[in-house]
């Protein structure tokens, strides 16, 4: 059986007040929650929440990180800083990432296996743009994400990964794909990582979607066979985080 998982994605949003705040909130209404619950807040939020969550059944995520472990790399941030605050997950590859400051798949492979030998889970998102899904090239894109992606991957390790399944088009559009689209690419992902690893590393590697998930359609996609929980954009710096957790 695979554990559900619903991450957070709080992207570029709260002060580290504001944060507080919400996560009490949510801290307090899913205690008895049996799914893993991610939050992955901006980096100036991570010791506040840290504190905030220690004995609780939340774990923290870091949106972002670079794979060198020190030096001169600017801005960026290194996993040995994101440990010592408590940060258990790390996203890789989010669309916005590769799109809008131009991450590629050599650079999301090469964070890959850095978090990997480093302990962490990695949430590991791909996804189609709106003219690849016209196109008929949603799957073959897919495919050569993960591909890419997953080079040289232990495949001892390999189930430790998180992917998300994040269609561009629905990401921040308020436009969720159908329940049965979205069960189809998360089994074909499942198929790809048969396909790179073996079955024992496919049937336990954990597939979240994510896109305009929404209290209202959380239950539906949650109950698909191969969709084993969510990663929620908008929704999760809501109350209606808490709802999406009980679905
Ligand atoms: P959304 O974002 O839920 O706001 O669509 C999902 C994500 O980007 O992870």
């Amino acid at each position: 059986m695979r554990k559900k998982i619903v991450a957070g994605n709080w992207k570029m949003n709260l002060t580290p007040m504001q944060s507080l705040e919400l996560v009490k909130r949510i801290k307090n209404a899913i205690n008895t929650s049996n799914s893993e619950v991610v939050i992955c807040p901006p980096f100036t939020s991570l010791q506040i929440i840290h504190d905030e969550i220690k004995d609780s059944n939340i774990h923290l995520g870091a949106q972002n990180f670079y794979f060198e472990d020190k030096g001169a790399f600017t801005g960026e941030v290194s996993l040995e800083m994101l440990n010592e605050l408590g940060v258990k997950y790390v996203i890789i590859g989010h669309s916005e990432r590769r799109q809008i400051f131009r991450e590629d798949d050599s650079l999301v492979n090469k964070k890959l296996l850095k978090a990997l030998s480093n302990g962490f889970t990695p949430i590991l998102c791909c996804g189609e743009t709106l003219e690849q899904r016209e196109n008929n090239e949603t799957l073959d894109h897919i495919k050569s994400q993960m591909q890419r992606d997953f080079k040289d991957v232990d495949m001892s390790l390999a189930k430790n990964v998180v992917i998300a399944y994040e269609p561009i088009w629905a990401i921040g559009t308020g436009k969720t794909a159908t329940s049965e689209q979205a069960e189809e690419v998360c089994a074909y992902i499942r198929n790809v990582i048969r396909s790179i690893f073996n079955k024992e590393t496919a049937d336990a590697i954990r597939i979240l979607y994510g896109g305009s998930v929404k209290s209202t359609n959380a239950s539906e996609i949650f109950a698909k066979e191969n969709i084993d929980g969510g990663l929620i954009g908008g929704a999760s710096i809501k109350e209606e985080f808490i709802d999406i957790v009980n679905a």
